[in-house]
C-alpha cells in the first residue's frame, strides 16, 4: 500500500490538487485555526526567539516558560486539576498508559478505540477487556464477569473520528462502579463539544471527578502537540520518571505559544463555536432530509462508506462540484474505504450548499 497523493493547502478552506483549486472538507482543523494570523504570529515570534526546537526533554533543560504557561491555560480552559503537555496526542496516550501502570485491576476498552489508546493499554499491566462499540449493555455484561476487579478503568474515544459518533459516556458511566475512572481520548471532542468547549464529558453531563482526558492540539486548536488532563497523582506519575516525558524532546515553544493563542481565541471569540454549530446543523439537517446518513447531529464530521464502484462515482461527483475527494482507506482495512467530511466554522454558505448538493441523492 502506498501513501495517498500529496495535496497542497491553499489558504484555510482550499487545497491544490492536480492543478485545480478545490474546496477542502478533509482534516480535523474544525475552526481552521492552523491558518489564523494570531497563531501564525505567536508561532513565528517564539521560533525567532527560542529556535525551532528545544533540543531537550522537560526533565533536563527543555522545560520552558511557554510550557508552564500553556499548562496553566489548559487547567483554566478545561477545568482539570492538572495538565501536562507532551509532544503530540499519540504520545499523550502512551505516557498516560505508562503512568497508569499498577493502578487498575481491569481496563475496559471500546473495540473501535483509536490505535494510540489500544497501544497505550498494553502498558497498564492489567487485563484489558474489549466491549462492543459504544454498547453500554455489553460493557455491563463484561463487567459482571470481573466482579473481583475493584479498581476499574474505562477507555474510549470521546468522539470516534471516522464516524463522528459521540461516545454515550453517561450510559457507560452508569454501568461502572462508582469508584471507576474514565479515560477519554478527547482528541476530537476537546474544543468542540460542551457549553464551555471542554469536550465530550461536559457534553454528556459528566463531572471532572472520575475523568482523565487526553487531548491533542492538532484538531480544534489548529496547532500541534498533546496534553494529559487529570488528577494530581497522574501529574506526579508523569513527572516522576515517565519514559515519554523523560525520553522525548519537549514541545517546540512556537507550538506551545500558538496553542495558547488558540485557547484564547476559543475563550473570547464565541462566534467561532456558534458558527461551527450553525454550519454543522445547516449541512446535516439538509443531508438527513435527503436520506444521507450523517451520524451524530452535534458533531461536525460524517463519513460515507463506499464500495469500490460507488467510490469512483463519488469521486467524480465531488470533483465536478469543485470539492476535494477525501477518500480514506486505512492500511489495516478494518473500516473499508470511506469518504470523510469535516465541516468547519469557516466554510462559506456557498461551499456548504455545494457539499449538500453534491451528496444529496447519492
Ligand atoms: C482519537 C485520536 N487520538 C489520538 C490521536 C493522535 O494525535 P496526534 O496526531 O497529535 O499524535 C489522533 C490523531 O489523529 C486521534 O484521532
Amino acid at each position: 500500500m502506498s501513501l495517498p497523493e500529496a495535496i497542497q493547502p491553499d489558504g484555510a478552506r482550499h487545497v491544490r490538487y492536480r492543478g485545480r483549486r478545490l474546496v477542502y472538507f478533509g482534516g480535523c482543523d474544525y475552526y481552521r485555526l492552523a491558518h489564523h494570523p494570531k497563531l501564525l504570529k505567536a508561532q513565528t515570534r517564539a521560533a525567532a526567539r527560542d529556535g525551532l526546537g528545544t533540543g531537550a526533554s522537560r526533565m533536563t533543560t527543555g522545560n520552558h516558560p511557554a510550557h508552564e504557561a500553556l499548562e496553566t491555560a489548559l487547567v483554566h480552559f478545561f477545568g482539570s486539576e492538572t495538565a501536562t503537555v507532551v509532544g503530540d496526542g499519540y504520545l499523550a496516550n502512551i505516557a498516560l498508559g505508562q503512568a497508569a501502570k499498577g493502578r487498575f485491576d481491569a481496563a475496559f476498552i471500546d473495540e473501535r478505540a483509536h490505535v494510540s489508546l489500544r497501544d497505550a493499554a498494553q502498558f497498564i499491566g492489567c487485563p484489558i477487556v474489549r466491549y462492543r462499540h459504544c454498547d453500554a449493555d455489553d460493557l455491563a455484561k463484561r463487567l459482571s464477569r470481573r466482579r473481583a476487579a475493584k479498581r476499574v478503568l474505562l477507555m474510549c474515544d470521546g468522539v470516534f473520528s471516522v464516524s463522528g459518533r459521540i461516545a454515550p459516556l453517561a450510559d457507560l458511566a452508569k454501568r461502572l462502579p462508582r469508584s471507576a475512572t474514565l479515560w477519554i481520548d478527547d482528541a476530537h471532542g476537546a474544543g468542540v463539544l460542551g457549553e464551555r468547549l471542554r469536550g465530550t464529558a461536559e457534553q454528556c453531563g459528566l463531572g471532572q471527578r472520575r475523568v482523565i482526558q487526553s487531548i491533542v492540539f492538532s484538531k480544534a486548536l489548529g496547532s500541534f502537540g498533546g496534553a494529559i488532563l487529570g488528577p494530581r497523582w497522574l501529574r506526579a506519575a508523569l513527572l516522576g520518571g515517565n519514559p515519554v516525558v523523560t525520553g522525548s524532546s519537549s514541545l517546540p515553544t512556537g507550538l506551545a505559544r500558538a496553542t495558547l493563542a488558540s485557547l484564547d481565541l476559543l475563550r473570547t471569540r464565541l462566534g467561532l463555536a456558534k458558527r461551527l454549530r450553525c454550519n454543522t446543523a445547516f449541512v446535516k439537517d439538509r443531508l438527513l432530509a435527503a436520506g444521507v446518513p450523517v451520524g451524530d447531529l452535534a458533531f461536525p464530521v460524517f463519513s460515507l462508506e463506499c464500495p469500490r464502484k460507488k467510490a469512483a462515482a463519488m469521486r467524480r461527483r465531488l470533483l465536478s462540484a469543485g470539492i476535494y475527494p477525501s477518500c480514506i482507506r486505512y492500511p489495516t482495512g478494518s473500516e473499508g474505504a470511506f469518504y470523510r467530511f469535516a465541516i468547519s466554522s469557516e466554510h462559506t454558505r456557498g461551499q456548504l450548499e455545494g457539499l449538500v448538493a453534491a451528496l444529496s441523492g447519492f
